[in-house]
């Protein structure tokens, strides 16, 4: 520890300790972890500590190539090292269910989950999946990795007889939550917003995810343990969002605060220590329990928080579909092998993407219709003309579909709705707009039928 000294408690270590110590005389060679955030900060110190003692570790990254960079660092002092580096984006349910698919596909057992990645005081934003983005990275993110991944969890511990530990990476920042602790009404609301707020809001919700997945694994007799901690001070990436306090931390601040091999001790200790045997929906610091705020052990604000989390995770319209469906899910079983499509602007990005999909579909000509007035007047000329607006009405075996670009209304993610609405134009659907595969309501002038005809006929006459 920097500038103070430290004291030994119970665990017999401190806030000095650090994880080679923590973690001394472990044999890990049997067991498999994934440490998310491994590219930076104490999550290379626990990807390095943990492949000392012989663990498989799995490293979900967000950057592939920061995280093969700490790869090769670690094999050039450890070459018995055992890592992988997998892609992992927090931020977005599609990138975390696709993580938890691609992981479970390699038949790997898991023993160890930490839940290490964060980020801290970022400006108010809306993640791609419209959730604020520090409660989305490090909590939802999070909840919905874990929970992909129980069940693998669940099968090892049980096959192997060894328990599984599930180490949630809080802060002492929770403390600094909103006064209501979660604003459960309130995530997505930028008034009242402080990036501080926000961080010890989401911290809150990794403490509170703990205790309420430790409740209800203890109910059901599973041998995992879910814990909660806060690391400790430590000059890292933390604060990139902060120019100041990023300073602070890193000058000054370094005097006092842990080193690395300090700050990810309190998660090794957690994820491997024996004397950790058996405890769960405990709250660490300094490598011992300590006591959280009442906020922390409120378990009736765990129990809403858990469903809130399901919620978001499951978050699906009347479609089926959510914003987390990809193009390939909501095309699924399709025969376009008949069809043509013109896809517009598809040398990159989602239209690449497109592209992309309905080849792998076997089709070929789509007409990308750009935008709601254009798409409703057609579709109402279409209607009065008693015309079927598919392709088969004007051009055997082509379907000219509309697909609805938007940005500015609804700013959502745009990238699976075409697909949605070719699959969809069968069915008649038509006039319509459409925001994450669903049926949705744009606002008042883009439903506007007199304006639609105002823009036709300017249009015509712009390019005639
Ligand atoms: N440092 C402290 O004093 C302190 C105190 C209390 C708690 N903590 C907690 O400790 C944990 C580790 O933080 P750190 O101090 O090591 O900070 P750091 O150096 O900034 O590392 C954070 C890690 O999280 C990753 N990450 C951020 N957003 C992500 C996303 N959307 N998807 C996947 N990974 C993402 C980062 O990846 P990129 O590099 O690609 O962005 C990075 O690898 C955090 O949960 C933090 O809240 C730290």
């Amino acid at each position: 520890m920097g500038f103070f000294g430290s004291k030994k408690c119970a665990s017999g270590f401190s806030s000095s300790s650090t994880a080679e110590e923590v973690t001394q005389g472990v044999d890990g060679s049997a067991l498999t972890a994934i440490v998310t955030g491994g590219s930076s900060g104490i999550g290379i110190e626990t990807v390095r500590a943990l492949a000392l003692r012989g663990i498989h570790v799995i490293m979900a990254v967000r950057n592939v190539a920061a995280g093969n960079k700490v790869k090769e660092d670690i094999l050039k002092k450890n070459p018995a090292a055992n890592i992988d580096v997998m892609e992992l984006d927090l931020s977005y349910k599609a990138s975390v269910r696709k993580f938890a698919s691609d992981f479970i596909a390699r038949g790997l057992p898991l023993n160890i989950l930490i839940n290490n990645a964060g980020i801290m005081g970022t400006p108010f934003t809306l993640s791609k999946d419209n959730i604020e983005l520090q409660f989305a990275t490090n909590h939802i993110g999070h909840f919905l990795l874990t929970h992909l991944l129980l069940d693998t969890m669940k099968k090892t511990a049980k096959e192997s007889g060894r328990e599984g530990r599930i180490v949630n990476v809080a802060s002492v920042g929770h403390k600094s939550t909103y006064s209501e602790g979660i604003r459960f009404d309130k995530i997505n609301d930028p008034s009242g917003y402080t990036g501080f707020s926000a961080y010890g809001q989401s911290k809150l919700a990794n403490i509170l995810h703990a205790n309420e997945l430790a409740k209800r694994l203890k109910e059901e007799g599973v041998n995992i343990t879910v814990n909660s901690l806060h690391p400790g001070g430590i000059a890292t990436n933390i604060a990139r969002h902060n120019g100041v306090l990023n300073f602070l931390s890193n000058t000054i601040g370094r005097f006092f605060s842990k080193s690395l091999e300090q700050g990810a001790a309190t998660q090794c200790y957690v994820a491997l220590n024996p004397q950790v045997q058996g405890v769960t929906g405990e709250y660490f610091e300094d490598c011992n329990i300590s006591k959280t705020t009442p906020h922390g052990r409120d378990d009736e604000m765990a129990k809403k928080l858990w469903n809130l989390s399901m919620d978001l995770i499951n978050r699906k319209g009347s479609s089926g579909f959510s914003s987390s469906s990809t193009a390939e899910e909501v095309t699924q079983g399709i025969d376009g092998t008949a069809l043509t499509a013109i896809v517009t602007g598809a040398s990159s990005g989602i239209g690449a993407e497109t592209a992309r999909v309905l080849g792998l579909r076997g089709s070929a000509i789509l007409r990308h219709i750009a935008n709601n007035l254009h798409a409703n007047e057609l579709a109402r000329r279409f209607k009065e003309e008693d015309v079927n607006i598919t392709v088969n009405s004007i051009q055997p075996g082509t379907t000219v579909t509309n697909i609805f670009r938007h940005g500015g209304i609804f700013n959502g993610i745009v990238h699976t709705i075409g697909k949605f609405v070719f699959k969809n134009v069968q069915q008649g659907i038509s006039g319509e707009y459409f925001s994450d595969c669903n049926l949705a309501k744009a606002n008042d002038q883009a439903r506007g039928a007199d304006l639609a005809k105002k823009l036709w006929d300017f249009s015509m006459n712009l390019v005639k």
